[in-house]
């Protein structure tokens, strides 16, 4: 929520929130072999008493089986594989219903690559306990990017404006990745009727809970870019995210149109 947003938050204030749960870190990879070991070791010393799973679609380049091999030490570590390379969204469905099966509390976004810093999720856990969901923020007044070439800022920040007005939800960094989500609320998501599979993912869930009414807080992040590996950023997932951001648009127009006229 942005910080206009007083009513929204006198509501939350009246709510009691109950006590978090155990967390776990999804971490989803796709030829992370450079970084899992580092990310791993960053997450399990910054909240060891969170446990990590790896949401790994049979990287060519071996980063399961590494993932495996640091799982075999740590029994706070866990792997899911997957088959093959399906996008970002349905990997970390796959892994939110692995963590609800299983009881945690707390369901953690985080990407493998550093961007995501794991020494700041003590900072979204502590905000967590007066919210259904927490977004890292870097539009956020104290967020920022580092090292980011220009061109993705700018896409990442127009990707934004053009959500947060088609959609009207009052979130300054709707596409963003690193995110805590309380079971009850990813529960109350409606996320079997979830389609998108790239980046979009994000956009689709802040709508969903900005739409079901929870209480959304975005708590302000330094996203690092990455130093190993490759962005798997591209054209189709910049394509899938504009119709369908678009479709999400028109179709809640619509139904407001019909809505009003029933009424
Ligand atoms: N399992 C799986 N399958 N993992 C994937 C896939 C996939 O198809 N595609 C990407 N990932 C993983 C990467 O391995 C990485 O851990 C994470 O998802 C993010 O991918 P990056 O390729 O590093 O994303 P980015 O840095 O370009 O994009 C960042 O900004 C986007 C826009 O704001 C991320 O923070 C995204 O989450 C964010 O939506
Ligand atoms: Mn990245």
């Amino acid at each position: 929520m942005n910080d206009g947003d007083e009513s929204a938050r006198a509501a939350a204030g009246r709510r009691q929130f109950g006590p978090l749960g155990t967390a776990l870190v999804i971490i989803p990879t796709y030829n992370e072999a450079e970084n899992i070991k580092s990310i791993v070791d960053r997450v399990r010393a910054a909240v060891p008493e969170a446990h990590v799973l790896v949401a790994d679609d049979n990287s060519p380049d071996g980063t399961g089986e590494l993932a495996d091999e640091i799982a075999a030490g740590d029994d706070h570590v866990h792997v899911l594989h997957r088959k093959g390379k399906e996008g970002l969204g349905a990997a970390y469905l796959a892994g939110f219903r692995w963590g609800i099966e299983r009881g945690y509390g707390v369901l953690i976004e985080m990407d493998a690559d550093g961007s995501h810093q794991p020494e700041e999720l003590p900072r979204l856990l502590t905000a967590l306990k007066g919210a259904d969901l927490v977004l890292g923020s870097r539009w956020v007044p104290g967020g920022r990017v580092v090292n980011w070439p220009r061109s993705r800022e700018f896409l990442s920040r127009g990707g934004s404006t053009y959500s947060r007005m088609l959609l009207g939800v009052p979130i300054r960094d709707v596409t963003g990745g690193y995110r805590a989500f309380r079971r009850e609320t990813l529960e109350g998501l409606g996320l079997r009727e979830v389609a998108s599979q790239g980046y979009c993912f994000q956009v689709d869930l802040a709508r969903r809970a900005v739409k079901a009414g929870y209480h959304v807080v975005e708590v302000p992040i330094t996203f690092v870019e990455r130093e190993h590996g490759d962005s798997k950023m591209s054209r189709d997932i910049v394509v899938e995210a504009l119709w369908r951001v678009t479709a999400w648009g028109v179709e809640e127009r619509v139904g407001r149109l019909l809505g009003r006229k029933r009424a």
